[in-house]
């Protein structure tokens, strides 16, 4: 099974990357995690849908490659960041041309708090549902980065470890189960 996954901050520093280090270090055997980095994404508007750029191109294939997503986000303001939102746009466009549209997809986030990134992914499912993405509820992951002790490196406390392991067995039963 191939999980494509995106790591929505490009901080040098990001929890956030520190999260899918543990995420695919936990990942179930047979489980092919690909990364597309984000940050190579140029801003998206929508002149570019008359000739999208490779990169844009690639993006895309690999998104339709995958039997599901994975999207570790951050939360700013709220909201889920900014190079989320950009690549959700690239992934969206041309119009029509959902890359997400009907693929199993959930989402996963760190904070320094007790929010844990909750309403950043409320936001982001409530977007892929207008996709007709296979949206993942439950299990939720809303990782308190300070209480788990998650480092940019991807060290983490072995209840939270033990956590992530029952998360990603159920995404990937959940994308079996939907793909
Ligand atoms: C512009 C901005 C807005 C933020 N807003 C929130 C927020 O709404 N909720 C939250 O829990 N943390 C918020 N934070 C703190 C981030 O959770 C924190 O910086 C975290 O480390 C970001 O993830 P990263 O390390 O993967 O980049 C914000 C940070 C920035 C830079």
């Amino acid at each position: 099974m191939k999980i494509v996954y995106l790591v929505g901050s490009l901080s040098s520093q990001s929890i956030n990357r520190g999260l899918s280090k543990v995420l695919v270090d936990v990942a179930p055997e047979g489980t092919e995690m690909v990364e597309f980095p984000i940050g190579k994404l140029p801003l998206y508007n929508r002149d570019y849908d008359a000739d999208y750029p490779q990169i844009a191109r690639d993006f895309k294939a690999e998104l339709e490659s995958a039997d599901g997503v994975l999207l570790i986000t951050p939360e700013h303001n709220r909201m889920y960041s900014a190079a989320m939102a950009n690549a959700i746009e690239w992934s969206s466009r041309p119009w029509g041309h959902w890359s997400l549209g009907g693929k199993p997809v959930a989402a996963i986030g760190a904070s320094p708090s007790g929010i844990g990134t909750a309403s950043a992914q409320q936001h982001l499912r409530s977007t892929l549902l207008f996709f007709g993405s296979k949206v993942m509820g439950q299990p939720e992951g809303y990782i308190d980065a300070t209480k788990a002790g998650l480092t940019p490196e991807g060290a983490i406390s072995d209840s939270s470890k033990e956590f992530l392991t029952g998360w990603m067995q159920a995404f990937v039963k959940f994308v079996e189960d939907n793909k």
